[in-house]
């Protein structure tokens, strides 16, 4: 016993240390607003950091990621203020920041499921998120078993379609296999018949490379260069992806499902060679926060096409934000500290590429659930003279506690 507590003191002292040296000041990983119900939000707000200290994150990371919570924030206070929607009931939220990374995403997820041990104070209702689809195939797989209902804004893959698998799930996204037709139609409506396809050895890549030459070659365009690009992360070895794609010289239209850093990195090499003129690409892929990892690489943009899912700018959301400067996002004091050095300031990024893509998607899931609950509300307890009691009991989330156990 003595033993134990002394190994677990010199563990717990040597952890102590390293935080001190290592790691940023804490991070907060959670937004709260108390009401009558509440939605859960699952949010990409800090980047990972694989060094650092349990509970440390990453950097911001981007503005764009810390618009997704707030226009969670925003779309709630919106339904709030609307007497015509949930009337007498107000909505809250519980919003945690999953540092893009599935593991934490999953923690953080476990704060949702309807608790056999302890009441929650109010509650949760639904979820919104998480953000992207390798994060979401496990988190939905977490909530439907606990038959969380939850609601995506950016999860695009098309496994996700399964409603088998994820019964609990449905998105304000198109799925990808929308966006492989789409990139079909937009070749052929501009003659382009002869393509070369590139991809991120990954979930994402393989399924939009699999979508993309399927409607590709149903209707007569032709892949002539079909490469994964290389793990690990070095330019070096994208110079022979760039020099295969170069000998094909009547495909110069390069279409790419890749990830940020890949992309990065291969503009690089593209760089390299002095290929910037000599290749059109089409981006599949979500790319809300491009401009951010384009670095350097900025004169390459003028040649990129992207095909994104399509959404309204949100002129509300920005009105509202500006109006409450002092705004409920614990993150928002980040924002300074992070855009003081860089170029990609608050006021330019409206002019850099698809800002906002998904903020309208954020806000519509908020309103899919404030309409659910709305129409739960008119179904079931017309009659009450207390409906968000009403609604708490006739909750989409029953405790299935005993039936599980
Ligand atoms: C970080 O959080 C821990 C626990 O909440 C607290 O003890 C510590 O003082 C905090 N550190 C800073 C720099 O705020
Ligand atoms: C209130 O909500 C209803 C139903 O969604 C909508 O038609 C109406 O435009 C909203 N009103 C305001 C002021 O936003
Ligand atoms: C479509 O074709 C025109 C003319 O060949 C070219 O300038 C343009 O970049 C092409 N667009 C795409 C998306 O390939
Ligand atoms: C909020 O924004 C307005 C207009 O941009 C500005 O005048 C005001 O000082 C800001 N308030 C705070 C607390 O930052
Ligand atoms: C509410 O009351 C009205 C009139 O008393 C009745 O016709 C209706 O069926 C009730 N609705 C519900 C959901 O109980």
């Amino acid at each position: 016993m003595i033993y134990r507590t002394n190994s677990f003191r010199i563990v717990f002292i040597l952890n102590l240390i390293l935080c001190s040296f290592g790691c940023k000041m804490n991070l907060t990983d959670r937004a709260f607003k108390a009401g009558d119900l509440i939605l859960g939000g699952l949010f990409p707000v800090h980047s990972y950091c694989s060094n650092c200290c349990k509970g440390q994150c990453g950097d911001l990371r981007s503005l764009d990621a810390l618009y997704f919570a707030e226009a969670m924030m925003y779309a709630i206070d919106e339904t709030n203020r609307n007497s015509s929607i949930l009337q007498g009931i107000s909505l809250g939220f519980e919003i945690f920041d999953y540092c893009s990374k599935d593991v934490i995403a999953l923690e953080k997820a476990s704060n949702f499921l309807p608790s056999c041990w302890k009441k929650p104070l109010s509650p949760v209702v639904g979820v919104v998120g998480p953000y992207s689809s390798s994060v979401g195939l496990q988190v939905s797989n977490l909530l439907g078993l606990f038959k969380v209902p939850h609601v995506s804004y950016g999860a695009t893959s098309p496994l996700l379609s399964d409603k088998s698998r994820f019964k609990y799930f449905i998105r304000t996204v198109p799925s990808d296999a929308v966006r492989a037709q789409a990139l079909v139609d937009l070749l052929l409506k501009n003659e382009t018949k002869y393509v070369s396809v590139l991809y991120s050895d990954d979930e994402f890549g393989r399924e939009g490379k699999k979508y993309f030459t399927q409607a590709a070659k149903e209707r007569g365009i032709c892949v002539g260069i079909t490469r994964a690009l290389p793990q690990g992360h070095t330019v070096l070895k994208f110079d022979d992806i760039v020099m295969d794609i170069s000998q094909k010289i009547n495909a110069q239209v390069i279409v790419l499902f890749c990830s940020k850093s890949d992309i990065s990195l291969l503009f690089t090499s593209v760089k390299k060679f002095g290929k910037e003129r000599f290749f059109r690409w089409l981006v599949g892929g979500d790319y809300a926060e491009m401009s951010v990892y384009l670095n350097g690489n900025e004169d390459i943009a003028k040649n990129i096409v992207l095909c994104s899912p399509r959404n309204e700018k949100s002129t509300r959301f920005m009105e509202w934000r500006n109006r409450n400067n002092v705004s409920h996002s614990p993150w928002f004091s980040e924002i300074e500290l992070k855009y003081e050095t860089s170029k990609y300031r608050p006021e330019n990024e409206g002019k850099t590429i698809s800002a906002d893509l998904y903020i309208q998607s954020v806000i519509n899931s908020v309103y899919a659930f404030a309409h659910a609950l709305d129409k739960m509300c008119k179904t079931y307890c017309a009659n009450n003279s207390n409906a968000a009691t009403c609604l708490k009991e006739k909750s989409l989330i029953k405790p299935y506690c005993w039936n599980i156990f």
